[in-house]
This record gives structure tokens, C-alpha cells and sequence, in this order.
């Protein structure tokens, strides 16, 4: 640990007291020194005062937090000072407070829990960096160069407050770099929140982002909080930034240049304290230049740009992700799927995934519950895996009254052609078809009533 203290009586005594706990020591004289310090070797435990020349306790800690490499820390104050004290415990992070004279039992306590702390967090770094060797960065899978670089960016950037704009086809990852960034910064204890920016009208979209109070517009029948309050000391994800309508963007952007939001139809100001994330699977410049995108908040916002490559060119990736997918949806699933045949794994490395690692994912879920164990084979893909959509054949029936139900066909799917069919055999009679199939007249209602929505909706071809 490191005791930084200005007087020398108050240090000395100190560290002898500590040691004597068995503890390993260094002491400082000062904030500054005590930075030089920890920057050449990191303690587990700081304990600071909070008065002394040259850089005080107060500036220590932020300067340590602003790097990354705050450690559990014990701040000591002269009474009276309780409030400033309290206040590096709520703002920075500090571990606890003392007051002056310094009870030893108190201090045993405490030093013995932050140093538990403390080295749970260095645990936690090194075993980031040896997942990292892997592949590995929080949820991320990726070892081709492109990915590698993309993690590099993340450890780089999460650190600090910046906006960062991650672009990438559908299915790429954004959403979960977005919670990586979120989980190697100082905000991880703090929520994460994401909005979805597509697919609301204008005033809702805006109710969303700022909240409104009781009485804004039809339908606002009770005040309510927005995004940015909710995500308060934490992380708030904007994305499909680009199908934000272009009024609420320009809302948005005086938002982000001074920190306040006001709710629809409130009268007050809240200050906020939110980093923003923002991710669009649309190529930025079209957007740009389609007038899709406001070009001051894009430059708000792109402090930082990701861009993670669409899965067809991460050489050599497919094969790590199809491993830990499985893992994961082993998990997921109670399942114990152990393999998958290389055959259809070098078949996977040919296909060009215009879903991404959604895709990957759905294709192996479908796998996983299939198979439920042993290893993943050609049986277990859809029927039509890499086949152009266009071209594939329909549910067949063998013979009259008979479903042929191939390995590939989901349950819906199934369920839905022997409805049909019974459907068919009573000549549209839906009390007795209900009957022959052991389900209530109503559930049939249901069921019918969900395909004719599904049918009117690929009719509309959305
Ligand atoms: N590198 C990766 N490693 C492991 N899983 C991944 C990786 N990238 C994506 N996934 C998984 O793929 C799925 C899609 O990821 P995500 O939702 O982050 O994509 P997205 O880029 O936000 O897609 P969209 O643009 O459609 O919203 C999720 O299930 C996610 O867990
Ligand atoms: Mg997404």
C-alpha cells in the first residue's frame, strides 16, 4: 500500500502501525509524488491525506481516476472536514473516509477490505489481458488482425468520457461494443442504456430521450423520465442514429453541448452526466449527404469512430466464434453439443454471412437445440443454408393427408402445415378440425388470425 501524508511525524507512524499489520509499504509526501509513485509501481490501497502542498488528496484521486488506476482508496481528513471528505467518496470513488485522530482498530478494518478489493481488481486486469491474448475482450470474440485493431480501439477510448461512433453492417457486433466500452470504463458500476432511434414518430422518440411531464402532449398521462436521466453517471447508446427524425437530432446535439435536459412541457433544467455512444448500420457519408444525418451532430459524435468489418472479411474468425457461440447457447439451452463436423464448419468459412455474427448465431442456436449433444453435422443446418432465398422450395406433401415434415422444420412451421391440412380435411370446419388437432376452437382463432397477420404482412413486403 502507499501512505501519502505531508507530515512527516503523522507518515512515519503511519507506516510503522501498518506494517506491523503485515502489510508492504511505501510513503509519499505529497500528491505528486505519490502519483510518481504509483505510476512506477501500482498499490493495492492508497491511503491519502487530504491537505497537502503541491497536489492535494482530491487532485491525487483524479488524476489516478482520469488514468485508469485509482485504487481502492482511504482518505483521511481534520475535522471538521467530513464534507469535502464525503465528497471524494461520492464523486471520486474513494473507498471510505477517515477522520483525524485515526482509530487503528477502524483503519485494520478497512485497510483489510479495500486491499481485498484491490487485488480482486488487478485479478480482474490480468485476466482481461491473458483473455485478450485470446481473442477475447469482455462479450467479444475476434483474433483477425480487423478485430484485434477494433479491440485495441475499445481499451483505448473506454477509459475516458468520448463519444464514439460505431458503424457496421447488421449483425456486426455494435450493440456489444457499445457494452464493452461501457464495462472498461469507470462508469461500469453506473447503467448502461440503449435506445433504439428507429421506428418512433417524433414526439415519442423525444418523450424518450428527455421525458416529459404529465400533460405534454395526448397521451402523456403521467411524467416520466427519460433516457438521458436514466442512464445518470452511466452510459446511454444511441443507436440507429441515423433514422433519428432530423428534428429531434438538433434537440439532441444542444443536449450533448451542455449537459442539460429538459423535460417536454417542464419548466426546469436537469443536469446530466452521460457518456454517448452512438452506433448506425448505414454508411455514414450517404446518410450525410441524403440529409438522413445532421452534420454537426455527426461531428459530435464521432470523436471516436469504430468500424467493425461484416464477418465475411474476418479471416479466421468464424471457427474461434462458432466455438464460443456454442459455448454459450450450450449453456443457454441445458444442452452439451461438444463439436462441429468440419465439413460444415469449412462450410461456414465459405459462406459469406450477409447476417453477420446474428446470423451465425440464429444458424447455431437452431443447431444446438437440435442436436442437444455430440457434435453439429449438415443435419442440423436449415434445409436451405446457403441457398439464395429466391430459390427455395416449399413445404411439400408427400400424400394426400400427410404432412412431410423435413429435419429443418421449426416447430411453427410445422405446427402451421398440419393445421392447414386438418383445415383442409374437414373442408374448412373449424370446430372439427379443432377437435381432431386437441386444441380449443379459440386457440385455432388464434393461430389463424397470427398467420393471416404474418401472410398480410410479407404481402406488404416489409
Ligand atoms: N465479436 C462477437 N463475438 C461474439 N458474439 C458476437 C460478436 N459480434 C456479435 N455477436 C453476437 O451477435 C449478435 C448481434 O450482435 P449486436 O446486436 O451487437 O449487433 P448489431 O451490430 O448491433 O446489429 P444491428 O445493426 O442489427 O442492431 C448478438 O447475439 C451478439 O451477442
Ligand atoms: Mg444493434
Amino acid at each position: 500500500m502507499l501512505v501519502a501524508d505531508d507530515e512527516e511525524n503523522q507518515r512515519a507512524g503511519l507506516a510503522k502501525m501498518v506494517q506491523s499489520w503485515g502489510f508492504a509499504v511505501e510513503t509519499a509526501s505529497d500528491g505528486q509524488e505519490a502519483l510518481e509513485k504509483l505510476n512506477q509501481s501500482p498499490a493495492h490501497v492508497l491511503v491519502t491525506d487530504l491537505m497537502m502542498p503541491r497536489m492535494d488528496g482530491f487532485e491525487l484521486m483524479k488524476r489516478l481516476g482520469a488514468q485508469g488506476a485509482l485504487p481502492p482508496t482511504i482518505m483521511l481528513t481534520a475535522f471538521g472536514n467530513i464534507e469535502t471528505a464525503l465528497q471524494a467518496t461520492l464523486d471520486l470513488g474513494a473507498f471510505w473516509f477517515l477522520e483525524k485522530p485515526i482509530q487503528p482498530s477502524v483503519l485494520k478494518v478497512l485497510l483489510e477490505r479495500a486491499a481485498a478489493q484491490g487485488r480482486r481488481a488487478q485479478e480482474t486486469e490480468r485476466l482481461q489481458r491473458q483473455l485478450l491474448y485470446q481473442g477475447v475482450l469482455d462479450e467479444l470474440v475476434g483474433n483477425c488482425p480487423a478485430m484485434q485493431q477494433v479491440f485495441s480501439m475499445i481499451r483505448q477510448v473506454a477509459p475516458s468520457k468520448a463519444a464514439v461512433l460505431i458503424t457496421g453492417e447488421s449483425g456486426t457486433g455494435k450493440e456489444l461494443v457499445a457494452r464493452a466500452i461501457h464495462h472498461l470504463s469507470s462508469r461500469r458500476d453506473g447503467p448502461f442504456v440503449a435506445i433504439n432511434c428507429a421506428a418512433l414518430p417524433e414526439t415519442l422518440m423525444e418523450s424518450e430521450l428527455f421525458g416529459h411531464e404529465k400533460g405534454a402532449f395526448t397521451g402523456a398521462v403521467e411524467r416520466r423520465a427519460g433516457c438521458f436521466e436514466l442512464a445518470q453517471n452511466g452510459t446511454l447508446l444511441l443507436d440507429e442514429l441515423a433514422e433519428m427524425p432530423v428534428g429531434t437530432q438538433a434537440k439532441l446535439l444542444r443536449v450533448l453541448e451542455d449537459s442539460h435536459v429538459r423535460r417536454l412541457g417542464g419548466k426546469g433544467e436537469i443536469e446530466v452526466d452521460v457518456r454517448v455512444l452512438a452506433s448506425t448500420n448505414k454508411v455514414v457519408e450517404e446518410a450525410l449527404s441524403k440529409g438522413e444525418l445532421r452534420e454537426d451532430l455527426y461531428y459530435r459524435l464521432n470523436v471516436f469512430q469504430i468500424q467493425l468489418p461484416p464477418l465475411r472479411q474476418r479471416e479466421g474468425d468464424v471457427a474461434q466464434l462458432t466455438k464460443a457461440l456454442i459455448e454459450a447457447l450450450n449453456k443457454k439451452h441445458e444442452a452439451r453439443v461438444v463439436d462441429i463436423n468440419p465439413d460444415v464448419l469449412q462450410q461456414f468459412k465459405q459462406y459469406s454471412w450477409p447476417g453477420n455474427v446474428r446470423e451465425l448465431r440464429n444458424v447455431l442456436e437452431r443447431a444446438v437445440i437440435l442436436a442437444g449433444e455430440g457434435v453439429i453435422t449438415a443435419h442440423h443446418l436449415p434445409r436451405d443454408f446457403g441457398v439464395p432465398a429466391g430459390s427455395r422450395p416449399q413445404l411439400q406433401e408427400a400424400e394426400p393427408d400427410t404432412v412431410r415434415l423435413p429435419v429443418g422444420t421449426t416447430v411453427g412451421e410445422a405446427e402451421k402445415a398440419l393445421i392447414q391440412l386438418t383445415l383442409q380435411h374437414t373442408k374448412n370446419n373449424k370446430t372439427r378440425a379443432a377437435e381432431i388437432l386437441g386444441i380449443s376452437l379459440k386457440t385455432l382463432f388464434n393461430k389463424l388470425k397470427e398467420y393471416g397477420a404474418a401472410e398480410a404482412e410479407a404481402g406488404t413486403g416489409t
